[in-house]
């Protein structure tokens, strides 16, 4: 069902632009597609018909976009055209189904799952770091029709570690990262998040979303585990991270940790510059950085917490310091909140990222 919205509802740009999209989104009502909904609601995108979708399961779910009510209905072919973007947050498996079939329609997609990442063809985008690598929306077919660009959106891990990381290569270099993350429930999706809402609130010792019960816990696992010891979580994060820098030689040493947080993933970052850095020159340049916060040591507290950053779209960084022993390390606190611009923030700014192109 394509829901025509209200020209007064439907716009958050100016009055004389007469663009207008048809959007669509799969998996509206996970936890990234809902967020997915919010983020392009204060967009700059003007939309004139809105196609939210996912699992028969949602079936009579009505979700709200810029004050107008829209059905929720079950992905089908014939919903993909006449898409101008479609936005992708239902898993591997759906978006290994459904990509090929939206993009041979002529639709766009950005797609939020880990099914097309590591694809030589796919570009994998943060918009702050790569945004040279973003392709027009569509391109000629030999046959007359469209097709529409596919874009993978990275995992929320490596997406905050990347907008930090940058600005620091650019003005030093960068020869090594080794990280921990503090990954929240919530990176586990709707699933997860109950999960600690019920070991909270009910006293239920642990679900089967997590591998031990998270509540007063840490968990170091992320995803399965591969045959060496490495979790998938710990691979996407080195495979990412020197896919989108352009740098596929990169040392990238993660260990990747649930905590039991709702929203908002944490890094204790350390890496080693190809040049000697300063803490205060790494921050001079962090300072100036498209996308990051950087929190002062004079500030209380002088550092990020997911529970502040949830909510925002930055990247925040702080506790900026060089290492002790080694003049070319430099030790960094990472937050975002992975819903936003782990996935929803960075997604819709792609797609901003070509609206803004198409002028
Ligand atoms: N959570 C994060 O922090 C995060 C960050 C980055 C990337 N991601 C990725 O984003 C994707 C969604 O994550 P999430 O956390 O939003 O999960 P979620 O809360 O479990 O939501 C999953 C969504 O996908 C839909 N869906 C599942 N299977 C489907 C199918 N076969 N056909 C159509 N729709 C289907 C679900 O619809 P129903 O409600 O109808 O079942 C729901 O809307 C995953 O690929 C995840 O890896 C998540």
């Amino acid at each position: 069902m394509r829901i025509k919205l209200d020209e007064n509802l439907s716009m958050n740009t100016s009055r004389n632009d007469s663009r207008a999209w048809r959007v669509a989104i799969l998996g509206a009502t996970g936890m990234v597609g809902r967020t997915m909904l919010t983020c392009l609601a204060s967009s700059s995108i003007r939309v004139r018909e809105l196609v939210l979708l996912a699992s028969p399961h949602s079936a009579g779910t009505v979700l709200n976009f810029r004050g107008s009510d829209v059905p929720v209905e079950p992905v089908s072919a014939e919903l993909f055209r006449g898409i101008d973007l479609a936005l992708f947050s239902a898993g591997a498996a759906a978006s290994g189904k459904w990509a090929p079939v939206a993009c041979a329609a002529g639709a766009p997609v950005v797609d939020n799952s880990s099914r097309w990442r590591m694809d030589p063809a796919v570009p994998l985008v943060v918009p702050e770091v790569n945004a040279h690598a973003l392709p027009p929306r569509r391109a000629a077919r030999e046959d007359g029709g469209a097709q529409g660009a596919l874009i993978a959106n990275p995992n929320c891990a490596t997406i905050q570690l990347v907008v930090a990381l940058e600005p620091i290569r650019a003005a030093f270099g960068l020869e090594r990262v080794v990280l921990a993350t503090y990954q929240s429930a919530s990176g586990k999706g709707q699933t997860g998040l109950q999960a600690l809402a019920e070991e909270r609130n009910e006293g239920r010792a642990h679900s089967a979303a997590f591998p031990a019960p998270l509540l007063g816990n840490v968990i170091p696992q992320c995803d399965i585990f591969l045959d060496d010891g490495y979790t998938r979580e710990e691979e996407k994060t080195i495979l990412e991270t020197r896919k989108i820098l352009g740098m596929p030689g990169l040392a990238v040493h993660p260990t990747c940790v649930r905590v039991p947080v709702d929203v908002g993933h944490a890094e204790a970052v350390y890496l080693e510059t190809s040049r000697p850095a300063t803490a205060a020159a790494v921050r001079a340049v962090l300072a100036l950085a498209p996308g990051i916060v950087l929190v002062g040591d004079s500030e209380t507290p002088p550092f990020p917490t997911p529970l502040a950053a949830a909510g925002t779209d930055p990247v925040w960084v702080g506790r900026v310091r060089t290492d002790r022993c080694e003049p070319r390390g430099v030790h960094l606190w990472i937050v975002a909140d992975n819903l936003r611009k782990g996935a929803a923030t960075n997604a819709v700014q792609i797609a901003e990222a070509w609206w803004e192109r198409e002028g």
